[in-house]
């Protein structure tokens, strides 16, 4: 299986890795195939332009795909009001990591999940 350099950048060295105390929401997806398990945490803040995802961390039981994919999508919403933060896709989260394997990229699922599972669990408690 050939994965792409930015992929393994990511799972050799995952950013944003690990839990965040107190946090704004969580979001915790599993795959039901494979059992991997994705959970991603969000601080989001308020500021005039709106609600900002100000941290965002996650904690990733799963292949090199589930991790490279957890680490990509912790940037691409780092930083972004949590409606923009709604619209990232697994798509998105592929194309960032330069592809993935056809037979991986159901694995990005749990990405996207994750994120929107912790946003709604933010609005749950607002
Ligand atoms: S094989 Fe389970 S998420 Fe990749």
């Amino acid at each position: 299986m050939q994965y792409s350099k930015k992929v393994l950048e990511h799972f050799t060295r995952p950013h944003n890795q690990g839990i965040i105390k107190n946090p704004s929401g969580v979001g915790m997806v599993g795959n039901p195939v494979c059992g991997d398990l994705m959970k991603i945490y969000i601080k989001v803040k308020k500021n005039k332009s709106g609600e900002i995802i100000d941290d965002i961390k996650f904690e990733t039981l799963g292949c090199a795909s589930a991790i490279a994919t957890s680490s990509m999508i912790t940037d691409l919403a780092k930083g972004k009001p949590i409606e923009e933060a709604m619209k990232i896709t697994r798509n998105d989260v592929a194309d960032a990591l330069e592809g993935l394997p056809p037979i991986k990229m159901h694995c990005s699922n749990l990405a996207d999940e994750a994120l929107h599972e912790a946003i709604k669990d933010y609005r749950k408690k607002i």
